[in-house]
């Protein structure tokens, strides 16, 4: 791919599509975020960020997003409370993505409306597309999305790229290194991440797992590293029974997220790990590393 030449047509093409207003889905990983910087360029002070605290995400997303992208319009909703209503008793993988999916569209047509902008773009990236067609997994941003929206146009510029020719996009636009490198995040969040239904003990639990999991795992630079709740267990803290939640470790190298193979760690690594999870938040009472390449398990639990 010839990197300058994609950044010059796609602002191109951006300033050509969008006439007055744009907003454009910021989640901070590097796909939305290149996608923001180039949509910058090319409508500037028309374009407005809009980041959706859905409560899902990493631990002070919100407030390092607000940092990064300080200059421009950012608008940041919290929408904590909707997204956990709308998954209460959702157990089903592809109706989550669903609604999620759904809800994400409903508050962007919210948002668009107040601010007077007719244009979605979006980081949409191939994978997406392709998991989403060939039926695997409805990724948020394509198949889980409703087919009926108020929008003009939703713009994809970023669709039939891989994810490393993203990042090269993101060098050479200079962004912020954690951004260039950040391991990718699932749009659905911790929701996917999660097996069953979400609430907010499960969420509280996994979120501070992710954590921890992401920190002691940075040095090892993979393709992803998370934290999901997989279920429940019989452990022993102390001298009592705890019926305690099965945590899962999860840590992956890949080239492009469509296969991946998870990284033999050393124990002393997840002997960390585990005497971190299990020390630091009550109510886990099992960890355990999971060994399966994609295929045949997916990255994602969900
Ligand atoms: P799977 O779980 O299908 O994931 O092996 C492949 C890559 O895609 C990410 N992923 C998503 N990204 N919206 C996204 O923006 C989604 O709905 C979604 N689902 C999975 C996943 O984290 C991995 O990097």
């Amino acid at each position: 791919m010839d990197t300058n030449k994609f950044i010059d047509d796609t602002i191109a093409l951006i300033k050509d599509k969008v006439r007055g207003k744009g907003i454009i889905a910021l989640s901070g990983g590097v796909d939305s975020s290149v996608c923001t910087y180039l949509s910058y360029k090319a409508i500037s002070d028309n374009l407005y960020p809009v980041f959706i605290d859905t409560g899902l995400m990493r631990i002070d997303e919100a407030e390092e997003i607000k940092k990064t992208f300080k200059d421009m319009n950012i608008r940041i909703i919290d929408a904590k409370d909707r997204f956990l209503s709308a998954l209460k008793g959702v157990t089903d993988p592809e109706e989550k993505r669903k609604v999620i999916g759904a809800l994400f569209i409903r508050i962007f047509e919210e948002v668009a409306e107040d601010i007077g902008a007719d244009y979605l773009i979006q980081g949409t990236i191939y994978p997406d597309v392709i998991e989403s067609h060939g039926g695997i997994k409805s990724h948020h941003n394509v198949g889980g999305m409703p087919l009926k929206y108020k929008f003009k146009e939703i713009i994809e510029p970023l669709k039939d790229l891989y994810k490393d020719e993203v990042r090269m996009v993101a060098r050479a636009l200079s962004l912020p290194e954690e951004i260039c490198e950040r391991m990718p995040y699932p749009g659905p969040g911790l929701a996917v991440r999660i097996v069953g239904e979400v609430t907010e003990e499960k969420l509280d639990v996994v979120k501070r797992a992710n954590k921890i999991v992401e920190d002691e795992l940075k040095e090892y630079k993979p393709w992803q590293a998370f934290a999901a709740l997989i279920g429940k267990g019989t452990g022993v803290k102390g001298d009592e029974r705890v019926y305690g939640w099965i945590i899962s470790v999860r840590a992956v190298e890949s080239r492009d997220g469509m296969t991946a193979d998870y990284l033999k760690l050393p124990w002393d690594t997840l002997d960390t790990i585990r005497s971190r999870i299990t020390g630091e938040i009550r109510n886990v009472s099992r960890v355990v590393y999971d060994v399966t390449p994609k295929p045949p398990a997916t990255i994602e639990y969900e």
